[in-house]
């Protein structure tokens, strides 16, 4: 499954996309995090120290090698330079799992052992301005949506990404490659801002959205969000002394996360998961198709010299059943 936390700066969504990363660790399910947040900080909230995080690589470094790799002996796709962020895999594409090895992985992961199981870590790299746009040929989360999008997952293996709501995210698709997608709202009218344009993008492409409130303080904090979220409201966390001394340098052990965090978490994993009898393969592939028709209009064909629709493998559809023998 995959699953997106998204919000404001400083919201909590790396605090929070950790805190559940460490929580599926437990579970024993095989977990990839991958980080594209603007200010890349989830090596160091699982417990990578600044130099182990620094010595990541970065997905954004490594993206004709992602490309040639995933594009395989596609015949619609005959270079890695005409390949963009929203190029769809078809027959003859190498497609990805959760729990395998290949050169993706070899190439852009590294295992991060936690209390409870060890879970791949692949991150996007530091944002530049150009990163921000929505066209940008290099896009460092452009490296993230084409391994999301040549990705057959199944249940009870999980894709956590940490990811900044912005612009690239809409225009790319990158924002209905999920599962489930966590909003990190604190009780602020820009919290829940952030929410409400995310609900407007969200709305004609069926993303699965569900506001999870943090550093809830008390009644009136919990009001608000209902007020202004409603139903769309699943969980609050409040200010959490386990994260503190983590943000310290003194990680106490998982096991000893405040209860009513762990049972927050449980309640976010739960509502995952209960999406996955409304998985829709056709759709995930058709909504992969129409963002990059667009993108191949708005700059992509352009920028490459090629006519990017003729990428499109017209009868192809991800799923879990693709690469299997007939
Ligand atoms: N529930 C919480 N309890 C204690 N501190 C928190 C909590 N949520 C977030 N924080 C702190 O708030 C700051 C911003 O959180 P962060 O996860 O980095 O936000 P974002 O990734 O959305 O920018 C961090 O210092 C983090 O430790
Ligand atoms: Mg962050």
């Amino acid at each position: 499954m995959k699953i997106a936390f998204v919000g404001k700066g400083g919201s909590g969504k790396t605090t929070l996309s950790s805190l559940f990363i460490r929580h599926l660790a437990t579970t024993g399910a095989p977990v990839v995090a991958i980080d594209a947040d603007i200010n890349q900080h989830l090596g160091v909230a699982l417990g990578l120290d600044e130099a182990e995080a620094a010595a990541l690589p970065a997905m954004g470094d490594r993206l004709p090698l992602i490309k040639d790799y995933l594009r395989g002996s596609n015949p619609r796709i005959t270079s890695a330079e005409t390949m963009i962020k929203t190029t769809p895999p078809g027959e003859g594409s190498r497609l990805l799992r959760v729990r395998e090895n290949n050169p993706v992985y070899d190439a852009c992961a590294r295992e991060v052992q936690l209390d409870d199981g060890a879970v791949r870590l692949m991150v996007t790299g530091p944002f530049t301005d150009a990163d921000l746009g929505v066209a940008c040929y290099h896009s460092k989360t452009g490296a993230v949506e084409l391994y999301l999008n040549h990705l057959v997952d199944g249940r009870d293996e999980y894709v956590v990404v940490d990811m900044t709501a912005g612009s690239d995210s809409f225009a790319s698709g990158m924002f209905t490659r999920f599962d489930m997608t966590f909003l990190v709202a604190e009780p602020t009218r820009k919290g829940v801002s952030v929410y409400r344009q995310y609900k407007e993008y969200a709305r004609d492409f069926e993303v699965a959205l569900r506001v999870v409130g943090n550093k809830v303080q008390g009644q009136d904090d919990l009001d608000f969000l209902r007020a202004e979220v409603g139903d769309d409201l699943l969980v609050t966390v409040g200010h959490s002394d386990w994260v503190r001394a983590m943000e310290k340098g003194r990680p106490p052990r998982f096991a000893l996360l405040e209860d009513t965090n762990r049972s927050a978490l449980q309640t976010l994993q739960a509502a995952a998961d209960a999406t996955y009898e409304r998985r829709d393969w056709q759709r995930y592939t058709q909504q992969m198709v129409h963002f990059h028709l667009k993108n191949a209009v708005s700059w992509g064909n352009e920028r490459t010299g090629a006519d990017l629709a003729a990428q499109v493998d017209p009868g192809f559809v991800l799923g879990e059943g693709v690469a299997a023998p007939a």
